[in-house]
């Protein structure tokens, strides 16, 4: 199966009332572990892409023409969506150009009403090309790719100026925030939430900044209509921590332990049990 928008995975995830997890990758070790764990629990997944990753990985081109090949390779058969995290204007042009299949306008740091212009072109264009549209309203805190944000909470009756746009899924703030949570961290503010449900009807409501929130909490979301929660430093904590471990052993040391092969598998597979769990708690296990 090619790449699909996600329109289809996240409206049967709302009805179904569980989420579909959107995970970060970096380079071909995690998109290889995200694809294999993902058809290994029939869960269909979304692979995200900032545009600090893309520019990593040498260019948005490079990476929908790598994830579109390990599909094939893999033998994918679990509906996959590639989709840029938190666009630019200008990236998500790129992105739609280089055949992703969903995009990000993230017009949160915008006055209300050049989010909505923005928006409401970027709508116009993905549905010509059949591509879905994540847009967002209050800026996640917390820091990604170098794109700092304070953590607001989104006023509703803004978000549903921009789900009226005809937006596939919309990111609002409620008090998540990008990377670890600090201790003091007051949790989700699910009465926010609620009033943006009310407000937005029956559109799937996108949780960014999974990493860390507790599982009561991430199921609390997914019954007041979160389809969609986003991970990337997890992968990145529990990589770097299989990593470490295989070095300070010094198994790098031993016979072809320096092959990179061997020195990224423990990480890989790290990715591939947090991916696992995760999906376990989203509850999209077996849902492909
Ligand atoms: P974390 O890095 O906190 O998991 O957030 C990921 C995210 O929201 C990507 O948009």
């Amino acid at each position: 199966m090619g790449l699909v928008s996600v329109k289809e995975m996240l409206e049967k995830a709302r009805d179904g009332k569980y989420a579909v997890g959107q995970f970060n990758i970096n380079n071909l070790e995690w998109t290889k572990s995200i694809l294999q764990t993902a058809e290994e629990q029939r869960s269909p997944v979304i692979l995200g892409v900032s545009e600090g990753a893309g520019k990593y990985m040498t260019g948005f081109k490079t990476v929908a023409a790598m994830v579109k090949a390990m599909l094939e390779d893999l033998k994918i058969t679990v509906p996959v969506a590639l989709h840029l995290d938190h666009g630019t204007y200008e990236g998500c042009y790129k992105c739609i150009e280089a055949g992703f299949s969903s995009i990000m306008f993230d017009g949160s740091h915008f006055p209300i009403e050049e989010n909505i212009a923005k928006t409401k072109e970027l709508v116009k264009v993905c549905n010509e090309k059949g591509l879905s549209l994540e847009a967002e309203v209050g800026s996640i805190g917390g820091e990604e790719d170098g794109v700092v944000g304070m953590g607001e909470c989104a006023n509703p009756e803004e978000c549903k100026k921009i789900a009226d746009l005809g937006v596939t899924i919309l990111a609002a703030g409620i008090g998540n925030i990008h990377g670890k949570y600090p201790a003091n961290w007051p949790g989700l503010r699910f009465d926010v939430l609620e009033q943006i449900k009310k407000k937005v009807g029956n559109m799937p409501l996108v949780l960014h900044g999974g990493t860390g929130i507790p599982t009561d909490m991430i199921k609390k979301a997914i019954s007041l209509g979160v389809a969609k929660i986003n991970v990337n430093t997890e992968c990145q904590l529990v990589f770097q921590a299989a990593t470490r471990k295989y070095i300070e052993e010094g198994k790098d040391l031993v016979g072809k332990g320096f092959d990179p092969r061997k020195l990224l598998a423990p990480g890989a597979q790290a990715i591939k049990d947090i991916v696992k769990e995760k999906m376990e708690i989203f509850g999209s296990v077996g849902k492909a």
